[in-house]
């Protein structure tokens, strides 16, 4: 069977490493906020070139978190795209603001022509996706934002190690936020969530929020070094020694992962070329990390469920554009015309196994299947 996606194979390379830095977490004694977590915070955000780094629970709370320090909320608006993972726009709802959504271009990216046209009064920020491993036109993005007074919170949770004009995902607006989901490039064994940032002061607040809004405070008795003491309201979002540990272990594989999704991507795209089969463009400003080969034709559900019955097992991200699920519909009107390409593409992409281990045999029975389908 040829899946979409296969940790397996990972975890047989990386075990004895893997096993043994959960053996060393549990032998110190020190499960939760310890020096793995302090030396991944460090490592994380300077291989994504941003001087601080919090680990904490998902994603999701990593946008959210963002967000509020820049004290977002209720009566507020986040411009995104609609052709996200729901997270996305769950994070910027949790804060009370309500999200808009601009249509994409050809890279499946936030359309920056279009984005002035969601801008008003109530526009506190703006969050660009960078979607599939390939980073949104971040300069447009930032000029943007300038214009407005805008904040700029980056959801690289599908671009660890990305680059838009040799700068690293995450490292050019306010905050990036990534997830370490186990399908993601860069994948924990359960949940897990960074933010980065070059600004010390959102740092500082995003910390605080991270832990319940808490700060060390010295009791007036002079007992303790400091009890924590909840300055603000925040919330419980965590990434734990144990992950932190694992993750360490495989940050050092990260950029040679990218070089083979890369050469599997230019593989698909050199012997796919000339079916008729939409394939990912890659922008000129761009290195695209392949988090996921999204291709698209008008056939797609027949094309996957005869491939599945061949053992090969595709995946469709996403089928349906957030704006028209029912949790969050009422963020665009009932007539809305605005997002006609996002549209278009739901009804016809569908992703290709990629992942570091996938063997050349096996992708050449999946190109080959393919050419004998279309
Ligand atoms: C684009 C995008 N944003 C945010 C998230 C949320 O990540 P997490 O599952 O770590 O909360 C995901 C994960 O699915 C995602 O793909």
């Amino acid at each position: 069977m040829i899946k979409v996606w296969d940790y397996l194979k990972e975890y047989e390379l990386l075990r004895e490493d893997i096993l043994s830095a959960v053996d060393e977490v549990f032998k110190n004694g020190t499960l939760i906020f310890g020096p793995k977590l302090d030396e991944f915070e460090e490592k994380f955000s300077t291989y994504h070139e941003c001087k601080y780094g919090i680990g904490v629970g998902n994603c999701t709370d990593a946008i959210t978190i963002a967000l509020k320090a820049f004290d977002i909320g209720a009566g507020d608006e986040v411009i995104t795209t609609s052709n996200t993972a729901v997270p996305t726009v769950t994070a910027i709802v949790n804060t009370g603001a309500s999200a808009k959504f601009v249509d994409i271009n050809q890279y499946s990216l936030m359309d920056v022509d279009r984005l002035e046209n969601f801008i008003n009064k109530k526009t506190k920020a703006i969050v660009p996706v960078h979607l599939y491993g390939q980073m949104c036109e971040m300069d447009k993005i930032m000029e943007i934002a300038k214009k407005h007074n805008l904040k700029v919170i980056e959801d690289c949770a599908q671009s660890h190690g990305a680059t838009y004009k040799n700068k690293k995902a995450g490292s050019i607006g306010d905050a990036g936020c990534y997830s370490f989901y186990p399908t993601k490039i860069f994948g924990a064994y359960g949940d897990g969530g960074f933010i980065s940032t070059n600004n010390e002061k959102l740092y500082d607040r995003m910390k605080r929020i991270r832990f319940l809004g808490m700060e060390k405070k010295k009791m007036s008795s002079g007992h303790w070094n400091g009890k924590y003491y909840a300055v603000e309201h925040g919330t419980n979002s965590r990434l734990d020694e144990v992950h932190a540990a694992i993750l360490l272990k495989k940050l050092p594989y990260l950029d040679e992962w990218i070089n083979r999704r890369r050469q599997i991507g230019k593989r698909y795209n050199d012997e796919l070329k000339n079916l008729d089969i939409e394939l990912p463009l890659e922008h000129p400003d761009n290195k695209h990390a392949y988090y996921i080969f999204v291709v698209a034709h008008p056939d797609r559900d027949k094309i996957m469920s005869k491939l599945s019955k061949k053992n090969i097992h595709l995946n469709i991200s996403y089928p349906w554009p957030i704006h028209i699920m029912d949790a969050y519909r009422h963020f665009v009107c009932s007539s809305c015309t605005c997002l006609t390409k996002t549209e278009e593409m739901a009804k016809k992409i569908f992703s290709l196994p990629m992942y570091p281990t996938l063997t050349d045999d096996e992708q050449g029975i999946v190109i080959k299947e393919l050419k004998k389908l279309i």
